[in-house]
């Protein structure tokens, strides 16, 4: 018999940006409000929780401050139908319950519970994001964009990975010509894809072996998982904060003031100033949301509070108490590399390094 984990109870901890994330990923579970982020009352039930164990996991996977909480116990499903989704309320999916009669199971720590995020099913409802040389979305931004978008905002700056002129070169640009970075990304992207594989795959095997790891003592049913984990290198799961965004002519030709949206799923806008071109942190400096660019209003607005900014991120409006971050950008051999690993903020003089921006 395979067991798989599934979620008995869920919260919201301190510190919610009402970014509505969650709401939009699992809208029956979550309610976002003006000041936070309430569990529906339908919610408060194992029973209503348990077939929704996949998006609430992608709920928690996804919310950017990880105020997302749950905790889970192992349950024994049928063989056949382990594959299938509890989420799609299979009654064998809800047959046979063994609650782990251990207080471990009962731990209310983020870390086991993110531990069982890869008990979702072989058959997930959403599909993993299809990972571009350029550059890997976040999940988190992903999530974000998504309920910026839902909020009523600019809906037509979400872009996928997949749909700049840019990025498409990049996508059909051989290996053999790749630059160094360019290759790493893309021998990451193919490596993710297969810890995936081997993620799901791991998980059913494990699980089907679950009684006789269970008999050994291990009574939490996440070992296998955690086993599986800290096996695999962690560099696997981390994207390459490097994306090349193309030849510098491209963005050359923008008129001072313009915004280029390309890479937004990749977490920053290229911005043409006076002096040059910057890679503008979509990130919102007031409590992480993500602002549209209103190209009509020459800014950027934040759909959470309304934090306005100007065209090369300074704020002018609402409560964010300071202007959006650089990511460093250098220019090689004619194309743009944006490193997001190395941040520059405007009120700390750091946008006067020459590694913030690029001149043209
Ligand atoms: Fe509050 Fe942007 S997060 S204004």
């Amino acid at each position: 018999m395979a067991t798989k984990d599934v979620i008995t109870k869920v919260w919201i901890e301190e510190g919610c940006i009402v970014c509505d994330a969650c709401e939009t990923t699992a809208p029956d579970v979550f309610e976002v409000t003006e000041d936070s982020c309430l569990i529906r009352p339908a919610a408060m039930s194992a029973d209503f929780t348990k077939p929704r164990t996949d998006d609430i996991v992608d709920a928690a996977e996804e919310c950017p401050v990880d105020v997302i909480q749950f905790e889970t116990v192992s349950e024994e499903v049928a063989d056949a139908p382990a594959v299938e989704s509890p989420a799609s309320g299979s009654p064998a999916a809800e047959a046979t319950s063994e609650v782990s009669a251990s207080p471990a199971a009962d731990v209310k720590a983020a870390a086991p519970a993110k531990a069982a995020a890869p008990a979702k099913a072989a058959a997930p409802k959403v599909a993993a994001p299809k990972v571009s040389v350029a550059g890997a979305p976040d999940p988190a931004i992903q999530a974000l964009l998504r309920a910026a978008t839902a909020r009523g905002g600019a809906a037509g700056v979400l872009q996928s990975d997949e749909g700049s002129p840019a990025v498409k070169a990049w996508d059909k640009t051989s290996s053999a010509d790749l630059p160094p970075d360019a290759k790493q990304s893309k021998v990451m992207s193919s490596a993710k894809k297969v810890e995936e594989g081997l993620s799901r795959r791991g998980l059913l095997a494990g699980s089907a072996m679950g009684i006789g790891w269970l008999s050994l003592g291990a009574t939490t049913a996440i070992s296998g998982v955690a086993f599986q984990r800290f096996m695999m290198p962690n560099v696997l799961e981390e994207p390459d904060p490097k994306v090349r965004v193309g030849p510098a002519e491209v963005y050359a030709s923008m008129l001072p003031g313009e915004v280029n949206e390309d890479f937004k799923p990749q977490g920053f806008w290229l911005i043409r100033t006076d002096d040059g071109i910057s890679a503008l942190n979509i990130i919102c400096t007031h409590l992480g949301c993500i602002p549209n660019w209103l190209a009509n209003d020459r800014k950027f607005k934040c759909p959470c509070h309304g934090s306005g900014f100007y065209s090369d991120g300074i704020n002018f409006e609402g409560p964010a108490p300071r202007p959006l971050e650089r990511f460093k950008i250098v220019l090689i051999d004619g194309n743009i590399l944006v490193d997001r690993s190395k941040k520059f903020q405007y009120e700390k003089g750091e946008w006067e390094n020459p590694d913030s921006y690029i001149t043209v």
